[in-house]
């Protein structure tokens, strides 16, 4: 297996820029979820997770443990005021920078992250903690150690978000293929 580090480029500086992934692409992104998890077990990670609608959908129709964690606490705040769900013991709200919390990276089985517009230096960071599965936007920020662009090991997983009525572009990348 290849050894590489992968670093993120031609991102925008890091921003409170926000969209939310819509019903339809909670649904999507819980059918690419079964794909691997069928019993959907395991640690979900929302970085980035706004008004925590997504973290609240997955602890609703998962077994798994949810975690989101937003840099922003008129967010974070806003969501722990109106979340109402049965599923509380398996939520976990967090008001941080997630550049604060490896540890979270390092054991979530699934991550999601609308990081298009981060600092790149940000995602290539979480790129490089990661062990799970990551669904991301930011595939056209890949370069390798060496410099050269990266034949980019993973695969696409449209998503529909509040940005557009087209689903767009996501990528599906199981970060151990890139150890
Ligand atoms: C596009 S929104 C996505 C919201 C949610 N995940 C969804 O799809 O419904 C991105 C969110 O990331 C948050 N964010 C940006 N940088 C962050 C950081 N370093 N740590 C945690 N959250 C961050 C922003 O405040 C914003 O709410």
């Amino acid at each position: 297996m290849k050894q590489v580090t992968v670093r993120a480029f031609c991102g925008m500086k890091n921003n409170f820029t926000y969209g939310e992934i819509t019903s339809v692409g909670m649904n999507q992104l819980l059918g690419y979820i079964k794909e691997d998890f069928p019993d959907l077990k395991g640690n979900f990670l929302d970085i980035g997770s706004g008004y925590a609608r997504l973290v609240t959908f997955m602890a609703e129709q998962t077994k798994m443990n949810c975690v989101g964690v937003e840099i922003n606490p008129e967010m974070h705040n806003n969501a722990l005021k109106t979340i109402w769900t049965n599923a509380h013991s398996r939520m976990k709200l967090l008001c941080d920078d997630i550049v604060n919390l490896p540890g979270i990276v390092e054991s979530a089985d699934v991550i999601y992250m609308n990081c298009v517009t981060w600092d790149p230096k940000l995602v290539s960071r979480i790129f490089q903690q990661a062990n799970g599965i990551m669904y991301h936007n930011c595939v056209r920020a890949i370069r390798l150690d060496d410099g050269k662009l990266w034949d980019y090991p993973g695969e696409p997983a449209p998503l529909n978000c509040s940005w557009g009525i087209e689903d767009q572009k996501y990528y599906k990348l199981n970060t151990k293929t890139v150890r």
